[in-house]
């Protein structure tokens, strides 16, 4: 009983280790995780959002989802301020092993079992038990 115990307390570490990454930088589920800032001109107006999406190539739609301070109008943007053009929101930590659109976009970090298996919907580990192809890579 008490072997059985380690060893399934041992097989959720690689979880506790993902919250500790996630405490460590602080980043909150569906907060927007930022890689690449733009920064604006002097001059804005409400045509700079879809500027700065063409520039940047990226959609209007994830320009917004990346700025949620600025109004879908765009015309809240404010001049020589910085604004994410590169980035992704947060998605939720895999509570129980489980991931993907299944289990509410849950993610499975880059840990030992950094994979979100597609087959499965279990956080995995590539290098054994699948086809090319078949686990989704986690970008978090
Ligand atoms: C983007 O700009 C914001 C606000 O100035 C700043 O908090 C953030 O660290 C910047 N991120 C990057 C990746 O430069
Ligand atoms: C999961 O992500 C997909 C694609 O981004 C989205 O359509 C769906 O609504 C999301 N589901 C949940 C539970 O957040």
């Amino acid at each position: 009983m008490h072997i059985l115990a380690t060893v399934f307390l041992f097989s959720q570490l690689w979880f506790l280790r993902a919250l500790a990454i996630v405490a460590a930088n602080e980043v909150v589920p569906g907060e927007v995780v930022c890689r690449y800032n733009a920064t604006t001109g002097p001059e804005v107006n409400y045509y700079t959002c879809t500027l700065l999406s063409l520039k940047y190539q990226l959609t209007v739609d994830k320009f917004f989802e990346l700025n949620p301070s600025v109004d879908r109008d765009c015309e809240g943007i404010k001049p020589n301020t910085d604004y994410c053009v590169r980035g992704w929101i947060q998605q939720p930590i895999s509570q129980d092993g489980l991931c993907g659109p299944l289990h509410g976009n849950t993610t499975c970090l880059d840990t030992v079992k950094p994979c979100c298996n597609s087959e499965t919907w279990k956080c995995g580990d590539t290098l054994y038990g699948a086809r090319p192809g078949s686990f989704y890579i986690s970008l978090t």
